[in-house]
Formats: C-alpha cells, structure tokens, sequence
C-alpha cells in the first residue's frame, strides 16, 4: 500500500494496477475500522430468465496479481445455481464514510476445494456448524424448525449441545468436516472501476478494463489493464 493509493484523488496518469488500489482502498478500511464488516460488498448475479438479484456477501481474499477475489457460500443458494448457469457477476464495494466506491465486473467460478477446506477449518465452531445447518436460500416453515434442524445436524457431527445452539456443553469440540455443498467462489475482474467522493459532486472515476480468458477450472489468463478516466 503507498500512500498515493490511499490519497483523496487518482492521479492524473492512472496507474496501471486498479486491483492494488482496490486491496489497498479494502486494507484500510479495515485497519481504520469504519465499519462491523469493511470487507462487505454487493454481489450481483443473473437468473436464467436474465433476472438480475444481488445480496451482501463477505469478501475473505482479495488477490490483486492475477486479479480476483473470494467470497464464501452455500453451493445451492439462489446465488450459486446463477452463476453456476451464467458466470457473468458484478460486485460493489462501498465505504462511506472514505468516500470510496470500488466496482468490479467478471466471472465467477468455484475456488479450488483445498483452499475451501483450509478457509473453512480456520471458521470457528459455530459458523461451522451455520453452514451444516442452513440449506440457504430454501423455504422452511419457522424459526423454531430451523433450530431443530441445525441442533440436529450439529448432534449429528457429535456436538454436545447446552441451552439452544449456541453453547455446548463440553470444551471438547469435535472437528467438524467442510459440507460439500459450502465453499470459495471466485470471483475474477474484467473490469474494475474506483470511484472517490469529489466536492460538489465532481467525483473521481476511472475505470479499468482487460480480457480475461478461462484457462483451467479456478483459473483465467489475463491480459494487462487499460484505464480510462470517467466523468462523473
Ligand atoms: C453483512 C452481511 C454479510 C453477509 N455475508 C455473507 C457471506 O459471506 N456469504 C453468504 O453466503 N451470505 C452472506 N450474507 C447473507 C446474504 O446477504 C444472503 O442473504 C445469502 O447469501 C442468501 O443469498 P441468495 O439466496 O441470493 O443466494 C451476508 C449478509 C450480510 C447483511
């Protein structure tokens, strides 16, 4: 991170690596500590109809060389079965009070299983248990049949349960397996645009744009950036 990254206006030349700025723009909205979840976004997918939906979602890695990032979910949410169909995404980081927009625009693919294994054994035990307990995005007919559901999935991994689910009665936790049905999604830009708050509404804007190339089931070949500066 240098300190032009994080200065209140692009530069005039603009500089050829957006997905720096991007990280750079992420890490310090975490370290300033703006908001409970600086690392939040927007993420937008496409039904099979051409219906557009987009919920919040945690960005867990972002990886400005080659240029994308990953985010963690249920592989039969509403989400995943879109861009399961159509890899076409856009996502869209903001931070208030930075004045900072960040939108990224690319495809989506599932992240390899071993980096899902390795994210989800550093989770604790009980959003371990969230993602056994949850089929996400699918009916269920009340709250109180979703708790007996994740208590009974959860004494099916071996967890001993207090009161509810969110205490066990013994320290002695068992190690709790990643689902199948729950892992990374990455998700690689082909474009990315940075926007910084301006007086007046005179704000800064560029945007970058690249080819990219699937080049192996996780992976794409990228081609260098080319920005161009936005009105606003
Ligand atoms: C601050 C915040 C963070 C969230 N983080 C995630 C996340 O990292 N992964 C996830 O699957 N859902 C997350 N959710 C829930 C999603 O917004 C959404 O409800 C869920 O993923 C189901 O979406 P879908 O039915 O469109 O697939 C988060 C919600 C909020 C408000």
């Amino acid at each position: 991170m240098n300190d032009q990254m994080l200065a209140d206006r692009l530069p005039d030349e603009l500089p050829g690596d957006p997905m720096h700025w991007a990280d750079a723009w992420i890490k310090e909205a975490t370290s300033a500590n703006v908001q409970k979840n600086p690392n939040a976004l927007t993420l937008a997918t496409v039904s099979a109809t051409g219906q557009p939906s987009a919920r919040v979602v945690l960005c867990k890695h972002f990886v400005p060389d080659p240029g994308y990032f990953v985010v963690y979910t249920n592989y039969e949410s509403r989400k995943t079965r879109e861009l399961l169909g159509n890899a076409n995404v856009c996502a869209v980081f903001h931070w208030d009070s930075l004045g900072r927009q960040i939108r990224i625009e690319g495809k989506a693919v599932l992240a390899p299983e071993s980096e899902s294994d390795a994210y989800f054994a550093s989770r604790e035990w009980g959003s371990q248990l969230g993602a056994w307990g949850s089929d996400q995005s699918r009916p269920i007919e009340s709250r109180a049949a979703l708790l007996a559901q994740i208590r009974e999935r959860g004494e099916l991994l071996g967890l001993e349960f207090g009161d509810g689910t969110g205490t066990l009665n013994s320290d002695d936790i068992p190690e709790i397996p990643r689902p199948p049905h729950w892992g990374g999604i990455r998700i690689w830009a082909r474009s990315i645009e940075l926007w910084i708050n301006g007086v007046d509404r005179i704000h800064d804007r560029a945007l970058w744009q690249r080819e990219i190339v699937q080049a192996s089931d996780h992976g794409f070949s990228v081609a260098p950036w080319t920005g161009t500066r936005l009105q606003p």
